[in-house]
Order: C-alpha cells, then structure tokens, then sequence
C-alpha cells in the first residue's frame, strides 16, 4: 500500500551538505544496516532480503534475495559481488547521481550483499565516462577502508571484504551482466552463452552475484529498519520505494522517490506538469526499450505487474515525456541510432536489424519514404524478436513497434513529407544549442536500399 507521494529512503541524505561524506552518512544512521547484517547468519540476511520483497533495478525486476539464494554455499570457493553501476540506457539517469550524493549507501549496501552471499572481493563497475562519479565512489571506497569498515576485518567483525572500483570503457552492452563480466576480466564485452548462469559460474568461472547499483543501495534501510517496514510500501507484487527519473518536456525534471505503484500522473504532477502551453503527447514507463504510453496510461500505477499488464514494461522506471511538438520519427530515430551504434555485433538479427531500421527510420523521418516502408520496419522487427542473444534487440524492436502501432499515421506521413515540417525542431527542443546540433545531423542522413 503506498502511503506517500514522496518516499526519500535513497534520497533522503542528498540536501545535506557534503552528504556523500562518511560523517554525514554516519550522523544519518549510516552503516546501521551492515552492523546489524554482520551480527546474524549469512542465511539469515538472505531470508530478511527476501521477506522484504526487493526486487531488482536493473531492468527485469528480479527477487534479489531468490537471486542470492542461487549461490551455493561451497565454503572455501571464491564468490564474487558485481555492482552493476554501468547505466547507459537512453533516459536511465538514477544510478549516477545516487553515487555522487550518496555513494556509502552502496559501499554499505556491499559489504550486505557481499557478507550474504559469502563474497570476500566486491567489485563495482562505473561506466568509465563519468569520471566525476568514479573518483567519488574512488573517495568513499577509501574513507571506508580508512575508518576500518573494509578490509581483513570488516566492521570489526571477522570476516574479509575487499572493494574494487572499476571503470569501464563505456559500452551500453557491458551493463549486460555477462558481458559486463568478460569486461571487467579483460575482454570485449559480448553476452555469454547461459547456462551456465552467473550464479554458479560467472567472474573467473566462480559464482558471481550481478546485482543493480540501485538494489544495493536499498539494503541498507530493509536491514536497519527490517523488512516488514520495508514491505508497507509499495504493491502486493512490487514492494517498497524506488528512484524514478523524469525527464524531457517536464517543467522540473529529475529523480522522485516514490513508492511502486505510484502513477506517472501523480510523479508528473510532482515534477510541475507537461511545459507550460503544452500537452503530452507519449512516454516511456522504463526507458528507451520500453514500448510507449500515452495519455491513457497516466493512470497505470507504476508496478512491474500493472505496468506490464497495460503493454509495457517498468524497466529502469526512467520516465521520459514528449509533448505535441514532437516527431515521433525523430524519437524512433534517435533510439534506433542508439541501439546500431551500440549492438555488440554478435547476432545477425540484431546487428543487421538494427542498421536496417535505423535506415528505414531516418529516410522516412527526412520525408523520403518509400510506399512499403512501414510494413518493412514491421517485418525486420518480427525476423528480430525473439531470435537474438540478448534482450538489447527485443528492446530496440518493443520500442519501433509500439510506435509505429500507435502514431502509424506519422510514419506514414515520411513517404511524403519530412518530419521537420510537420514538427520543425525548435518548437520541441529544450536546449537552444540543442536544435542547431540535431538539424545538421539530420541532414546527413543515411541511405537505406
Ligand atoms: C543491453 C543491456 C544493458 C543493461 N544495462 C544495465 C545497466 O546499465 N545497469 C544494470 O544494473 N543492469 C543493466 N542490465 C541488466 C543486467 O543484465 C542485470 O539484469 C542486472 O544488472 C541485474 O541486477 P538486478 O538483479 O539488481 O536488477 C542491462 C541488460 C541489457 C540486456
Ligand atoms: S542481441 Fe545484439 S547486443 Fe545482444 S548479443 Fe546479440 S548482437 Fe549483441
């Protein structure tokens, strides 16, 4: 049952000055979790993360704690943690400030995990672009070793925990967790066959735990407060708070933490409505891989059920809106030029597909579409779906279809005019800077055949 709008558990040191400082942390019961975690059985920590209902927030959603539980307990065999913080989907835009504001929820929330699952080495993987955030979670792996929070002796208690902060070379396929396994051990970052899962053999062969920054950092409060009061919040299937991220043509962007369930309409009202003089057009419930609502899903409360009952998916609960200025041509566009750019290559589908819409889109947004080229996005989609590696295709292919399904009529419009007239740039840009950028690139389309 949510019982406010605004729930600040992550967030709820972020205003304090110098709130990704141990003492402030520490003032605000910080480490509380972990001291209370290191005291009970393994077992126990595990049943506790259960009980409390967290769900993954990479994406899928999974039980974390039905995740853990997969380890086997083999005393003596090296088990690894892998905090996932590589964050690139389009729109995803939690993780990142979470680490700059609050970067000791996570190194609390892995000395949990890592204790739980019998890990001795935590390794927390930062998408290497953001070197602001690496050098602070850098800062704050170090103070913690510093005051003796890590180390052979973790929090005083004896048990061995070592963190390594990793950057990597920046590759959305690397937030995939096998992929990003095969980076940090050195090699390209390409999916891995499964099985065998990361659970039983994962970094170096050995049980590995990939979980979200996001679900690591949420460990703390359900340990320090207990899971029965993490489990009030939220719905039946989908308990708690989470970091949803607005973005786009909302009037005060950025993250609102709430409880499952909460709608969009009630997060857009937080955020200060659509822009002034206008109206929602679309959004994205998870992402850029998740198909598109519109105005008729305001009301869907904002759970992985409710969400994927309506024909769509959570995902990272990144909400980005669109208002009436918007081509929806051009928002495929972009995505699609996302997705090609950033296909591992492994399978056909998906790196013949990808290019292949990719082109089909932009000559359709530049109004030199060709009669057919609609049911040839349809048809590349549906020999992608499904036929692919990993899920990065069936999310560029859920995001084209649910597009064109519900704005055909605009792709249509491509075989005559170009998106530009019909939605010139400057009426949808929000930067300035941004519409010059956009106009030239869009002029040096690619050629579809
Ligand atoms: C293409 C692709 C990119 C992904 N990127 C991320 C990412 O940046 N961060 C993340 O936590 N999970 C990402 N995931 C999901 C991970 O594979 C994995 O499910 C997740 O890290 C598990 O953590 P969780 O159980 O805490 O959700 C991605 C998946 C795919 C297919
Ligand atoms: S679906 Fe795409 S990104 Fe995933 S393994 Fe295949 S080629 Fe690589």
């Amino acid at each position: 049952m949510s019982i406010a709008p605004l729930t600040p558990i992550l967030t709820a040191t972020w205003d304090a000055p110098r709130s990704w400082k141990l003492d402030t942390y520490r003032s605000a019961n910080g480490y509380a979790g972990a001291t209370r975690a290191l005291r009970m059985p393994a077992a126990q920590v595990i049943d506790e993360v259960k009980a409390s209902g967290l769900r993954g927030r990479g994406g899928a959603g999974f039980p974390t704690g039905t995740k853990w539980s997969f380890v086997p307990a083999a005393p003596g065999q090296p088990k690894y943690l892998v905090v996932n913080c590589d964050e690139s989907e389009p729109g995803t835009c939690k993780d990142m400030p979470l680490l700059m504001a609050s970067p000791h929820l996570v190194v609390e929330g892995a000395i949990i995990a890592g204790y739980a699952i019998g890990a001795h080495r935590v390794f927390i993987y930062i998408r290497g672009e953001v070197v602001h955030v690496l050098r602070r979670v850098q800062q704050a792996v170090a103070e913690a070793y510093q005051a003796g929070l890590l180390g052979p002796r973790t929090m005083g208690v004896e048990y061995p925990l070592d963190i390594t902060v990793h950057a990597g070379a920046g590759a959305y396929i690397c937030g995939e967790e096998t992929a990003l396994l095969d980076s940090l051990e050195g090699r390209r970052g390409q999916p891995r066959s499964r099985p065998p899962f990361p659970a039983v053999a994962g970094l170096y062969g050995q049980p590995t735990v990939v979980n979200n920054c996001e679900t690591i950092a949420s460990l703390p409060a359900i340990l320090a407060r207990g899971a029965a009061w993490y489990a009030q919040f939220g719905t039946e299937q989908s308990k708690g708070a989470t970091i949803y991220s607005l973005s786009g043509h909302v009037r005060f962007p950025g993250q609102f933490e709430a409880p499952f369930g909460t709608t969009a309409r009630t997060l857009l009202e937080l955020a200060g409505g659509i822009r002034e003089g206008h109206k929602l057009k679309f959004f994205t419930p998870g992402g850029s891989s998740t198909p598109l609502f519109t105005e008729e899903q305001l009301d869907v409360p904002l759970s992985y059920e409710a969400v994927a009952d309506a024909g769509s998916m959570l995902g990272t609960k990144a909400l980005q809106f669109f208002d009436e200025t918007t081509s929806v041509l051009r928002t495929t566009r972009r995505w699609m030029e996302f997705y090609a750019a950033e296909s591992c290559g492994k399978c056909t589908p998906c790196r013949e597909g990808s290019w292949w819409l990719r082109q089909l889109v932009a000559r359709l947004e530049e109004g030199r579409g060709k009669e057919g080229d609609v049911e040839r996005i349809l048809d590349i989609c549906g020999n992608v779906s499904g036929k692919t590696f990993c899920p990065l295709a069936d999310g560029f292919v859920a995001m084209v279809t649910s597009a064109v399904r519900q704005f055909r009529s605009e792709f249509e419009a491509g075989y005559r005019r170009p998106a530009s007239e019909l939605f010139p740039y400057e009426r949808s840009a929000v930067f300035k800077s941004a519409t010059s950028a956009v106009a030239s690139r869009t002029t040096r389309g690619g050629e579809a055949r």
